[in-house]
């Protein structure tokens, strides 16, 4: 009788789930894909897919069912995608730009990833602005007093000449350094700690099937779930007390302007030479006004991105270089050129030391995975094609599929790594050759592209040459240790740190 009843059960669901998906299934007739159970679809592909066997298991399915490709799970369509033509065609479109970022809800709601389609323009130029010229040579002056802290503890792993995990070095630099620049000042000790816990519970959770979702989370984990609440409330805590800090001296720098208070009257804020996001989310002239919860959540949104991505970077770049001895010969060679009189650099002409950057992102791309999730049916075309082959006079380039639609409701996954790494188009792809971003630069897909690729792409690079500068020009960067094992949580990383050794060089 039960079983009778659950079969029963069972075909009415995979009937409903039929007729409910039977429009986007004639819009995706002609991709391939794994086979689809009823109702369940192709979770058996999501089943045993871990952070440490992604690499491989993406690989492997997109060697088997193409570039373009469809996978059901119940009634969600997934299309993982590493055709570089259609890629561009979704990235660059000005209407489908939703994200879907379910996981990090609690976390980041109300932010750039996740505000509603009216308030993106704003918040994304908002982002964008406080990177712009004006406010790029005060950043840069920041990473540069961060590199110097970051060079000292360095120092002393390079004294213990032991093989260290670079990880655990750089990553709490890199975060004190986003905090700066986001919230203008340093973290807390009680902050830092909420922040890295909180990341090490989303990257725990990513990929893991129990909190798939929010309502899986809340069933399966609520313990779990509970601290990652407490945290978030503990950082949007410390973001509240800055923001009433700026407000006040808002208040208080009008009244004086209105002649209704003396200087002495002012508590000075700590002080900041450059211009946070906070203080550009403050100002009083955004039309529509941004809520104090939307600003806790932009700063997280921007402190979690430049603190995974930037770190991941970095780390990668260090273990590349010291496996690369010429490479890192020739960096220490520019350095010294261009190293200034109170030496520091000038980063605008660490032109090879930005070429190893980019080579270390196309083959390592912090962020390997870029969604979209369609509120309304795309059409693509071959035409792009042309103009693509035109574009980049690449005899390689084809359409894979022709003319068709991708359906509303589809959740679109751009595979940065695999596209990278494409021999087709890139020679000897799996090669580490820094030369190719000299002669004729390819393409860098890392920081995505069209109207809502990364933001800060020009600090990133900034950034990540400032701190990396006196890294190489003070210690030799050894090989010691195992390399890097990729996996996949949240950011690219390695399941075994990243192994290094270092010891100083005597100028
Ligand atoms: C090496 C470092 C970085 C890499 C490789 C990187 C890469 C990316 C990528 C691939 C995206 C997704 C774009 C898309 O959905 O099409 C993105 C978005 C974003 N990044 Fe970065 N990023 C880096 C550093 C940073 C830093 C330091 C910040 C700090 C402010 C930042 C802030 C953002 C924001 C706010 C977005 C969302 C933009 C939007 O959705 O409108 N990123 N980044």
């Amino acid at each position: 009788m039960i079983l009778t009843t659950t079969f029963l059960c069972f075909c009415l669901a995979s009937a409903i789930n039929y007729f409910r998906t039977r429009r986007q299934r004639s819009y995706i007739k002609n991709l391939g894909g794994p086979f689809t159970w009823p109702l369940l679809g192709a979770m058996h592909k999501l089943l045993f897919l871990k952070p440490q066997n992604f690499f491989q298991r993406s690989h492997a399915y997109l060697v088997k069912y193409g570039s373009v490709t469809r996978l059901w799970v119940f009634h969600r369509l997934f299309m993982p995608l590493a055709d570089l033509e259609l890629a561009k065609q979704v990235l660059q479109s000005e209407q489908h730009l939703e994200t879907g970022y379910e996981l990090m809800h609690h976390w980041l709601a109300g932010g750039v990833l996740m505000c509603e389609k009216e308030q993106w323009a704003q918040r994304h130029s908002l982002i964008r602005g406080i990177f712009e010229k004006g406010n790029m040579l005060p950043l840069t002056e920041l990473c540069r007093q961060q590199a110097v802290l970051l060079q000292l503890k360095l120092a002393d792993r390079a004294e213990q000449r032991e093989v260290f995990n670079a990880w655990e070095i750089v990553a709490p630099a890199v975060r004190d350094l986003m905090v700066q620049t986001t919230c203008g000042l340093r973290p807390s000790e009680e902050y830092a700690k909420a922040f890295n816990g909180l990341t090490e519970i989303y990257r725990k959770r990513f990929l893991s099937l129990q909190s798939v979702n929010r309502f899986s989370f809340w069933i399966s984990s609520p313990l779990m779930r509970r601290k990652q609440l407490k945290l978030i409330k503990r950082l949007n805590a410390e973001h509240k007390e800055h923001i009433e800090r700026f407000r006040k001296q808002q208040k208080q720098e009008e009244q004086l302007k209105a002649g209704n208070l003396s200087l002495d009257h002012i508590e000075p804020l700590p002080p900041q030479w450059h211009q946070s996001l906070l203080e550009v989310l403050l100002a009083p002239n955004h039309t529509p006004i941004i809520s104090d919860d939307d600003i806790c959540a932009e700063l997280n949104t921007c402190n979690y991105l430049g603190y995974l991505l930037c770190s991941s970077a970095l780390c990668f770049a260090l273990v590349t270089i010291a496996r690369h001895p010429a490479v890192q010969q020739r960096c220490l060679e520019e350095l010294r050129k261009a190293q200034r009189p109170d030496q520091s650099w000038d980063v605008q002409r660490l032109t090879y030391l930005e070429a190893v950057l980019m080579e270390t992102l196309r083959l390592y791309p912090p962020q390997v995975i870029v969604g979209r999730q369609l509120s309304e049916d795309m059409p693509y075309s071959e035409c792009n094609s042309f103009l693509f082959l035109f574009l980049f006079q690449s005899l390689t380039a084809h359409s894979v599929v022709g003319d068709g639609t991708l359906p509303f409701g589809a959740e679109i996954y751009v595979n940065l790594f695999e596209m990278q790494r494409d021999e087709e188009r890139y020679l000897h792809a799996s090669h580490f050759r820094a030369e190719r971003f000299l002669e004729s630069p390819p393409e860098l897909l890392s920081f995505s592209m069209g109207p809502r690729c990364c933001p800060a792409r020009q600090f990133s690079m900034v950034m990540l040459k400032t701190l990396l500068a006196p890294i190489i020009s003070s210690f030799e960067l050894l090989p010691h240790g195992d390399a890097p094992r990729l996996d996949l949580r949240l950011a690219l990383g390695s399941s075994n740190g990243f192994q290094l050794a270092l010891t100083p060089r005597f100028q």
